[in-house]
């Protein structure tokens, strides 16, 4: 074999190696990032009934927060596990509504003296029945399911929706 012949055998086996291992280096970080983009679209998020409190704990004409867990959180979420809802009592029943702003999807905080929902990001403001009531979303606060089983009220969690 020729020193010319040794160096290309040599070259060739170079390549063939930084190949090798740029595609094991890829894979190791692709199939993660892959598996994170797909697993949403494979694995629904489901809804479940969260119990926030007897009947008795919410006065006609109030509106309240109540917090609960996430139906289906990661299991390194830590605190982000945990989400609320506004709870609206009026003489014809309960009312939740979702924390989160039609617009961009920021929480919004109940002002009880003037009766609105304000949303701190761009000045969102809704009614109290969830109308926009100015500013720039352009939906009513999303409404989540209630019922009263047992004396308890229940609130059907489900995904975050934005916009
Ligand atoms: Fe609420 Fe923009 S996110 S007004």
């Amino acid at each position: 074999m020729t020193t010319s012949n040794r160096e290309e055998s040599r070259r060739t086996f170079l390549n063939r190696a930084c190949l090798a291992l740029g595609g094991v280096a890829a894979a190791i970080v692709g199939v993660p990032i892959v598996g994170y983009l797909l697993t949403p679209l494979i694995k629904s998020s489901q809804s479940a009934w969260r119990d926030v409190g007897a009947v008795d704990n919410f006065a006609v004409g109030t509106t309240v927060e109540v917090a609960f867990d996430e139906p289906s959180p990661l299991p390194w979420a830590g605190q982000a596990a945990k989400t609320a809802a506004w709870l609206r009592r009026t003489d014809d029943g309960f009312t939740a509504f979702a924390v989160n702003c039609t617009h961009l999807g920021c929480p919004v905080n109940w002002l009880a003296d003037a009766k609105l929902f304000l949303c701190p990001c761009h000045g969102g403001v809704f009614y109290a029945d969830g109308k926009v009531a100015g500013g720039p979303p352009q939906r009513p606060l999303w409404t989540q399911p209630v019922r009263v089983r047992n004396g308890r009220v229940e609130i059907l969690t489900r995904p975050l929706q934005v916009a």
